[in-house]
């Protein structure tokens, strides 16, 4: 059997065959075709399509080819377009006439839908284990530097100071957020196609429920020319991919902007850096641009997808072959992400006093001048207007506040009183206790909280 050529005299074009096959990337689908078939040629024989021994033959056949993939034995041939049509060619190569009856109340179409859907839940499956993984390294570094103070920045000014555990627990948050979405779309990816036929169902009396319940899906598509040419499972895939990997991207900027000598908050470790072909000084972090780099293909990914779906009519267009390579491209992208930065994060070194000496700069504490005042009995306006000339003043004298006497306080406010001498970054810290705040006491438990997470996961 070569290309499916019935009513044709002429054989296609040489660049037809190139043009239109997806083999070059649709091979990796071929333990999903398998199970698929193995599971349909059960159930044409548990409903008398086919005999039991026919059956028997064609899985014993299907197992065999498992086996030559898994030795890279299988031998590919452009002309047979596509993993489905790959694995039926062979299959009666090597148990003969009765292979044909395989595809049998099936169609490619359905059969792609299936491989696809199974292999979106494996992918899902990992995905949430690497998560758990990089979920897992921003707790220890976390934990392993709870003390750590670093400078909070609003437009990338010094703002107020926060530890820096709760700052990476800001990244544990999203990522929470992100294992939801790709459980909430293993929902969807969780529908058993097959049955659905080309486009209208089949002519047999077939089982779908026992297809599902073999294959291990919950429900069976209840559509056929919306089970055939639905690609949304990829979509939302694809959309939950993009909002991670925006979130490490994120995470990608700050761990290049602190360990830059400018800031110097962190180093990374020897074996996540990289050096430079012609500076000799260089330690870069390519990991971390390259993340941020790579989020704009994910993104590409999922901007294809849904250009190529837009205006496509029912059912099954070839342009559906178009998912794939994106598709694998994403979840690819987003799995060796998520794993190389929990290796990177893990073995981040933290500059504690280079954190605290950009802390000191900046009259980090004027928003608890301000606070101070207030609870001295000044209205909130009148006393953010005080510490701002009051910050003015330091500014001109070149003085931080702790540099300034209770007298040049006193010209900004007569509420000054010796005890504002008391306000530091820890008392600053230790003031924000309120539930999601960066008060050592609140980001503890939202240590243990994150750690309750994990482990109830059962730990990856
Ligand atoms: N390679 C095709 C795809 O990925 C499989 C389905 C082909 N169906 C068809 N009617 N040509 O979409």
């Amino acid at each position: 059997m070569s290309q499916i050529r019935g009513r044709f005299k002429k054989a296609a074009d040489k660049k037809v065959d190139q043009y239109t096959a997806s083999i070059p990337y649709d091979w990796r689908l071929y333990p999903y075709d398998i199970a698929g078939s193995i599971a349909h040629a059960r159930m044409l024989a548990k409903q008398g399509i086919i005999t039991d021994k026919e059956a028997e033959t064609i899985v014993i056949g299907l197992n065999g080819i498992k086996e030559e993939f898994a030795l890279g034995q299988f031998l590919f041939k452009a002309e047979l377009e596509d993993i489905h049509m790959h694995i039926e060619a062979r299959l009666i190569e090597k148990v003969g006439e009765v292979g044909g009856k395989l595809h049998t109340a099936r169609s490619r179409n359905d059969q792609v839908a299936l491989d696809m859907r199974l292999f979106a839940r494996d992918a899902v499956a990992n995905t949430l284990v690497e998560l758990g993984g990089f979920q897992e390294a921003l707790v220890a570094l976390a934990g392993a530097n709870k003390e750590v103070i670093v400078p909070g920045y609003t437009h990338l000014q010094t703002a107020q100071p926060v530890l820096l555990a709760h700052h990476l627990l800001a990244y544990f948050e999203m990522l929470q957020r992100d294992t939801a979405r790709f459980i909430d779309c293993l929902k969807r990816v969780d529908v058993m196609p097959l049955g659905s036929g080309a486009l209208a169902g089949v002519a047999y009396d077939i089982d779908r429920e026992f297809l599902a319940k073999e294959l291990g899906f919950s429900q069976v598509s209840r559509n056929s020319l919306d089970a055939v040419s639905d690609r949304d499972f990829i979509l939302e895939y694809e959309a939950a991919a993009s909002f991670c990997m925006m979130h490490l991207s994120r995470l990608a900027e700050e761990i290049i902007l602190w360990s830059s000598a400018e800031f110097s908050f962190i180093e990374l470790d020897e074996a996540y850096s990289t050096g430079s072909s012609i500076m000799p000084q260089k330690k870069n972090p390519d990991v971390a641009e390259l993340a941020r780099g790579k989020t704009g293909r994910v993104y590409g990914n999922l901007m294809a997808l849904l250009t190529t779906m837009k205006a496509l009519p029912l059912a099954y267009n070839r342009d559906l072959q178009e998912d794939k390579e994106g598709f694998f491209d994403t979840v690819d992208t987003l799995l060796s992400t998520l794993n190389v930065f929990s290796g990177m994060v893990k073995t981040i070194k933290v500059n504690a006093e280079n954190a605290r000496a950009a802390v000191e700069k900046g009259y980090i504490l004027a928003t608890d001048l301000a606070d101070y005042l207030v609870k001295k009995g000044e209205a909130f306006r009148p006393a953010h207007e005080a510490v701002a000339k009051l910050v003015t003043y330091a500014v001109e004298q070149n003085k931080p506040f702790s540099k300034l006497t209770l007298t040049e306080y006193k010209k900004f406010s007569k509420l000054f009183e010796k005890d504002v001498f008391s306000i530091t970054v820890e008392s600053s810290i230790a003031a924000r206790d309120v539930t999601g705040g960066t008060a050592p006491r609140q980001v503890e438990k939202a240590l243990s909280s994150a750690r309750k997470t994990i482990g109830a996961r059962g730990g990856n």
